[in-house]
């Protein structure tokens, strides 16, 4: 799969990622003024250029913590089954958490990550994910917040890969197969 021979199409800049995520920041500091210390849970490996442009723009106390999940592998369809491959460091009962994700595409991810972390009774949990692709929801959830609802379209880079490729592009791309069986 990842040797068929494809093109990437600029569907969301660097610069309009920067504006969306500083934004972001805004309303989660204003949801959570007052917090002793917020712990912002990133789902890898997805979430960490995310999660490290949005701490920076998060003017509370925050916590950094990972959780890492799995429900693709290399595959482009989800296999519906979640793994939790790593799991937090930190104790996060009767805390605020933030949990950090990439993208939102069946829910099933999101879904059993919120319900694991829901079980550990925080004080208060939501999510801030950067794209939404509600067109493909399987799975009943919605983040907290969202950066940007796109189309059903195979998307890379800002952390997301293709078969573990392209996660180091500055923006967001979609996929598009070129070549014989396009
Ligand atoms: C991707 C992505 C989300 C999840 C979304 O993770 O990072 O976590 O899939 O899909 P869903 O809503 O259909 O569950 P993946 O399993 O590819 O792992 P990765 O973050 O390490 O790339």
């Amino acid at each position: 799969m990842p040797d068929r021979p494809y093109v990437i199409d600029e569907m969301i800049s660097a610069k309009a990622i920067a504006a969306r995520v500083e934004a972001l920041a805004k309303e989660i500091t204003r949801a959570f003024r007052g917090t002793d210390k917020l712990v912002v849970v990133g789902l890898l490996r997805g979430s960490f250029v995310f999660i490290a442009d949005l701490v920076r723009e998060i003017d509370l106390p925050v916590e950094v913590d990972f959780l890492e999940a799995s429900s693709y592998g290399d595959a482009m369809q989800s296999s519906r089954e979640v793994r939790i491959l790593k799991d937090l460091r930190g104790e996060i009962s009767g805390r605020d958490v933030l949990v950090v994700e990439d993208i939102v595409d069946t829910g099933f991810t999101l879904s059993h990550v919120v319900n694991l972390l829901r079980s550990r009774v925080p004080k208060r949990l939501e999510v801030c994910a950067l794209l939404d692709k509600p067109s493909r929801r399987e799975v009943a959830i919605k983040a907290t917040w969202t950066g940007f609802e796109i189309p059903d379209e195979f998307v890379v880079g800002y952390g997301i890969d293709f078969a573990q490729r392209n996660r180091n592009l500055p923006y967001i791309g979609a996929v598009h197969f070129t070549g014989d069986g396009a």
